[in-house]
């Protein structure tokens, strides 16, 4: 794959498991300066190579990630319990990772980074009865992304922004269905062929494109009829 010129230094947030260590692991074999970023410090240090222990919730998150001078940030930590009764734990542990963190991260990026992609979920297209926070974080991700991918095009800022689409990964968040359940190395190689090619929307796989379409089409009435569990 050839390299991308805006893409020199990057910070992976969420990296100790599932998709993100896949990233590194993948994007250190491309030749790219990778750091590593969770709050597993055992898992960080299996890793190796460059990490930052940090919690993106913290306050002085961005603060440190600044530190590391990294131009690309991928946001890829996520948090997300099905349930079957709304639970408030769960709810505002998504809320604070999923929404409050990764926009203290996606503002800070559009006048200092080149290139800053954030892991939402085709669950954060529409309204889901079990995972209803975390879905509902993800359609936050989702429009977030989009408004600040116009806000970099039309203030003329560098930053470009793409949002990132998975469907079923086979990770610990991703254990609902096998239904085109990819492996976390093959949805990292999916991301990192997305970023290259520049695309600003990148589905895990390609073809939960279908899915993302289908939801999207769907009349309310009819959607809410579907049980999705
Ligand atoms: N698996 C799927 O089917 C699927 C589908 C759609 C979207 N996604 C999204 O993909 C992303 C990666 O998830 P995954 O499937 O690879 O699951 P995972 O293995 O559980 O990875 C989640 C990552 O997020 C990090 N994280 C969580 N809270 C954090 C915090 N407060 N500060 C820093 N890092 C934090 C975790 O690191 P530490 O615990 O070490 O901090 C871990 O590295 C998530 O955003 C998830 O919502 C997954």
């Amino acid at each position: 794959m050839k390299a991308c010129t805006d893409m020199k230094r990057i910070l992976v947030l969420g990296a100790t498991s599932g998709i993100g260590k896949a990233l590194v692991e993948q994007l250190r074999a491309l030749g790219y300066e990778v750091i590593a970023a969770g709050r597993r410090k055992a898992l960080l240090d299996a890793l190796g190579g460059e990490t930052l222990e940090l919690d993106v919730t913290a306050p002085d998150a961005v603060e440190k990630a600044a530190a590391t001078g990294a131009d690309t940030v991928l946001f890829n930590a996520g948090f997300g319990e099905r349930t079957p009764m709304p639970d408030a734990n769960r709810t505002d542990r998504a809320l604070q990772v999923n929404i409050l963190a990764f926009e203290r991260f996606a503002r800070w990026a559009l006048t200092t980074c080149t290139c800053f992609a954030a892991t939402a979920s085709i669950a954060g297209i529409r309204g889901l009865e079990d995972t209803n926070g975390y879905s509902a974080s993800k359609a936050y991700m989702i429009n977030a992304m989009e408004g600040y991918r116009r806000k970099a095009r039309h203030g003329k800022h560098p930053c470009r922004y793409v949002t990132l689409m998975p469907g079923f990964v086979d990770t610990a968040m991703g254990q609902a269905s096998t239904f085109w359940r990819c492996s976390p190395e093959v949805a990292a190689k999916v991301i990192i062929r997305g970023l290259l090619r520049r695309k600003a929307v990148v589905y895990v796989t390609p073809r939960w494109r279908l899915i993302a379409l289908l939801l999207r089409a769907l009349p309310r009435a009819l959607f809410e009829r579907i049980p999705i569990c």
